[in-house]
């Protein structure tokens, strides 16, 4: 009787400390050290603000943390400027050591930082910059997007413009990566409708004197304007658009960037026009109810497009790091699991391309009052082609 207590009493011992060791080791995982390089001044600001705020807000419903491990943010701005990008990449990779990096908004450095990712084998996950090659050409084994490709929104606008009549549409944008395949991926889709695009207008990024351009506009007279501008260089471009007269003689039709996150400061000048993209404003589901309503509680602000696919580089990478327990050494096995992962997104479930490029509906979105209205599905489920990717 009393060997057998004995017995149990230190069988009851062992299992305690058993459990106190791996609570400590728990405790004593290292925090995942995360870096954010992202805008927080310039035209797209706010961007780079809610993104993270929709990556954190995520984080947050997890108790703060994801496979175990808490996490630590290094945060850069990036300013939207590739000639600095990869001096700022490179501090978070060999200055910081981040185990992942999540970035950015601008085409242009992203494409830096995708390089800098592949030379140095860091995970990255870029929640906006719709850069076709990073997950064309550059696509690689440990590079993830969990917004659009910028061929994406574009190809789907090309079709709705050529199905509502337009024969011949000007486009007017930025002159970098995003501008010109925007561009590209709509004149793809409008032309295999049966439109022409008579002219491609430019200014260079970040400039907003809008006026002479749409002087060449008022002249040439076509039957559509497309458009890709974003953040504050979206609100003056629609604000002008309108001050010229134009928007109420020919359409304009953008990427959904152009109204998305901007519809306080465009008001009335922006009512009525016609986008694609894949969120809006009212998609009216039970999932992304939950969001709306934490977002605006945490942040007393309405989320957009930025904050979701912030949200969902949290959600991608907590996917990745629960398949290997926190380890991110087994990088093909956290490939393996994103790949095969339905994402539970605010904008409806998606899947990734074998690019790492989501998979998705993009919604034709029309402004009325403050919100992109989705009025329909202009393109189901659809895939950036990945043109140059070989994985
Ligand atoms: C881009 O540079 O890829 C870009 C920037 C802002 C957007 C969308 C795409 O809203």
């Amino acid at each position: 009787m009393t060997l057998r207590t004995t017995l149990r009493q230190v069988a009851l011992l062992g299992a305690a400390s058993v459990a106190l060791l791996c609570a400590s080791a728990t405790a004593q995982a290292p925090k995942l050290k995360v870096g954010l390089m992202l805008p927080y001044t310039g035209t797209f600001a706010a961007l780079g603000v809610a993104i993270e705020n929709g990556f954190r807000l995520y984080v947050g419903e997890q108790g703060g943390k994801l496979a175990g491990r808490e996490l630590e943010f290094v945060k850069v701005d990036d300013e939207s400027d590739p000639a600095k990008a990869t001096d700022n990449v490179n501090k978070l990779i060999k200055r910081d050591n981040v185990d992942v990096i999540v970035g950015t908004v601008h085409s242009g450095v992203a494409m830096a930082m995708a390089k800098a990712a592949k030379d140095n084998g860091t995970l990255l996950i870029v929640p906006n910059a719709g850069a076709d090659a990073v997950t064309g050409p550059m696509c690689a084994n440990h590079i993830f997007r969990s917004s659009f490709s910028n061929w994406q929104p574009a190809y789907a606008m090309g079709e709705v413009a050529a199905k509502r009549g337009a024969k011949k549409a000007v486009t007017i944008t930025w002159k970098y990566a995003a501008g010109d395949e925007s561009v590209k991926g709509f004149r793809e889709a409008f032309e295999k409708g049966g439109g022409q695009v008579v002219r491609e207008l430019n200014l260079p990024f970040p400039n907003v004197e809008f006026q002479a351009l749409l002087t060449e506009i008022a002249s040439l007279k076509p039957d559509a304007v497309y458009t890709f501008f974003a953040g504050a260089g979206a609100v003056k471009f629609v604000k002008d658009y309108a001050a010229a007269g134009l928007k109420k003689t020919i359409p304009l039709y953008g990427a959904g960037f152009l109204t998305d996150g901007t519809l306080e400061a465009q008001g009335a000048d922006a009512d009525g026009l016609l986008t694609t993209l894949h969120y809006g404003d009212s998609l009216n589901t039970p999932r992304d109810n939950a969001f709306r309503l934490e977002y605006a509680k945490a942040y007393k602000l309405q989320p957009d497009v930025y904050a979701v696919q912030g949200y969902d580089a949290a959600q991608m990478l907590a996917i990745g790091l629960k398949a290997v327990n926190g380890d991110l050494g087994k990088k093909a096995e956290f490939a393996a699991a994103v790949e095969k992962a339905k994402i539970d997104s605010p904008r409806g479930a998606f899947t990734l391309g074998k690019n790492h490029n989501p998979v998705q509906d993009i919604y034709l979105r029309q402004v009325v009052g403050k919100e992109n209205k989705v009025i329909g599905v202009a393109s189901k489920q659809l895939a950036d082609p990945g043109r140059g990717c070989r994985m």
